[in-house]
């Protein structure tokens, strides 16, 4: 047995391998990205090849974790419903696999400014990407969650492909349906949407992102700013 004091590795960060949790959270996206159905869209086909390839390449580089200190947002005090609503329904892989990370997460809200009340009802986590924990210069994961109620304002991404797969609760985009667990949502560069959140319960997404490398490592967040109604006559 090797004591920690003998490890020459004993200060290095551990590899992607030595990190279960980290892990299998990524093999749930794998699965999903792998297994799912593309819906017969020829774009969203696409999308998911470019995830699972940057996926693969990660699995295969093995790398060395960058861990984050955790931090919460006042969103997270959902997450517990959150998950108990995601271990319940289709995602529940991913619900129990992102349990045993919470405690690591880091919440933060991306965007320079933000309104006091999205502020109290969102908040997003990386798993994968440019920031860590899990280190990744061709694609971005994560998990949005919102509290009941809420609405998240009008926004694009320039040069990031976006795809958003349902974990617990009822949400919407653009007014268009309401998306159930499993449901797999596909904004390409610069789509605009908006988002609004059934008022019983949180909601949690899982999401990933493609786009060239310098893009992902400064996306630049940015709401639309809302279009001023024409005073009247
Ligand atoms: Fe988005």
């Amino acid at each position: 047995m090797t004591s920690a004091a003998n490890d020459p590795n004993a200060d290095s960060p551990p590899r992607l391998n030595d990190s279960p949790d980290w892990l299998y959270l990524l093999r749930e996206f794998d699965a999903l990205y792998r297994h799912g159905s593309d819906g017969g869209s020829a774009p969203i086909r696409s999308h998911r090849k470019r995830v699972r390839d940057a996926l693969s390449a990660c699995f295969a580089a093995n790398p060395e974790m960058t861990p984050r200190a955790p931090h919460l947002k006042p969103v997270t005090a959902h997450l517990p419903r959150a998950l108990d609503l995601g271990e319940r329904a289709a995602m529940q892989g991913m619900a129990r696999a992102l349990r045993e990370v919470r405690g690591a997460l880091t919440w933060e809200y991306g965007y320079a400014q933000i309104s006091k009340s999205l502020a109290r009802k969102y908040a997003y986590c990386e798993i994968l990407g440019p920031q860590g924990p899990v280190p990744s210069d061709r694609l971005i994961l994560g998990f949005v969650l919102f509290a009941p109620d809420t609405t998240y304002p009008q926004h694009s991404h320039m040069d990031i492909e976006e795809s958003y797969i349902s974990i617990a609760g009822a949400w919407s985009e653009n007014n268009a349906a309401v998306y159930a667990p499993g449901s797999l949502i596909f904004n390409r560069s610069g789509d605009e949407h908006r988002i609004t959140t059934g008022d019983r319960d949180p909601c949690l997404l899982a999401y990933a992102w493609t786009g060239p490398a310098d893009r992902l490592r400064a996306p630049g967040m940015k709401l639309t700013a809302p279009r001023r109604a024409k005073p009247a006559g």
